[in-house]
């Protein structure tokens, strides 16, 4: 029997073994569920036995990537187009899912979007964007959804911060600066929410070969410098966030709040 029903915690119930990462009946939300390291995080949640809600900019109502790997795992997918980069519709979404009867047990912050430029070419617009969606939606959404965990006593926050929440970059400051604040926003959640049992806790991703490095991956002397970096010798696939993900998602990490974990090759600790 699982240590975490919904509604609230059994406390002292025995959990072990794999029943540890069991997510038989959870309903996960994942923003920027539509590709790369979404995709194949609502995918891994699936495949633990949660069904999920899949947002972003662009996904489909019907017949995407996500929803078809959801199902395929017999699990229920429903679909939801919202730019992250507009407060009103973030609002709305947002009060739209906490409103419902059937609660979030699982949020995964995952939407974003990355602009390279030079500092001194960086635009407000650039910069205006890149926090809208990497950081003050993130807060706007969870606040809704974590409103009704905190009544609830039980749910899982995640947030995907980046190895630049803790380094500068190169031509990203709006996305450093982002990744940095999503950090802090994440520890004062956690500090607030741990007394509720609302875990909040991050994964911070290395170079993973999505779209949202191809830009890099293209650039023979970015490529060579960031592969010459990772000790584990290759860029990131998207299901390697799998294992932290579902740990972070799972009664396995009941008594673990704001922690980052990096999922990186080994990258931060170079
Ligand atoms: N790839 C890496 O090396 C890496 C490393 C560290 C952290 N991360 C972070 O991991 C997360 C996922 O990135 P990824 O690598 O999977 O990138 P990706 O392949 O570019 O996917 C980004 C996802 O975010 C969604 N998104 C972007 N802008 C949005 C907006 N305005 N409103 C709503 N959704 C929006 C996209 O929606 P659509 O598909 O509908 O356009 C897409 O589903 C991001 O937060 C990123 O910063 C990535």
């Amino acid at each position: 029997m699982s240590g975490v029903v919904s509604g609230g915690r059994d406390a002292g119930t025995p959990v072990a073994g794999l029943g540890l990462f069991d997510l038989t009946g959870r309903l996960a939300l994942v923003t920027g569920a539509r590709r790369g390291l979404g995709l194949a995080m609502a995918d891994a949640l699936a495949a633990a036995g949660a069904d999920i809600i899949g947002v972003s900019a662009h996904l489909e109502p019907s017949g995407s990537a996500v929803e078809r790997a959801v199902t395929a795992r017999g699990r229920a997918f429903e679909a939801y187009a919202v730019d992250f980069a507009d407060r009103t519709a973030v609002s709305e979404f947002a009060r739209e899912i906490s409103g419902r009867d059937r609660p979030v047990d699982i949020l995964v912050n995952n939407a974003g979007t990355i602009r390279r430029m030079p500092a001194a070419e960086h635009s407000d617009e650039a910069w205006d964007e890149v926090i809208a969606v990497n950081l003050s939606s993130q807060f706007v959404l969870t606040r809704e959804v974590g409103r009704r965990m905190l009544e609830r006593r039980a749910g899982k926050v995640i947030f995907t911060a980046s190895v630049l929440s803790f380094q500068g970059g190169i031509t990203v400051p709006g996305y450093a600066a982002a990744k940095s604040g999503l950090v802090g926003l994440m520890r004062a959640l956690a500090n607030e929410w741990a007394a509720y049992d609302v875990n909040v806790n991050a994964i911070a991703p290395g170079y993973m070969a999505t779209d949202n490095t191809v830009a890099l991956r293209q650039d023979p002397l970015r490529n060579k410098a960031i592969l010459d970096r990772i000790p584990a010798g290759r860029w990131g696939r998207p299901e390697d966030l799998a294992g932290a993900l579902l740990f972070l998602a799972s009664p396995a990490s009941d008594y673990v709040s704001g922690a980052i974990i990096p999922v990186d090759g080994g990258w931060l600790a170079r």
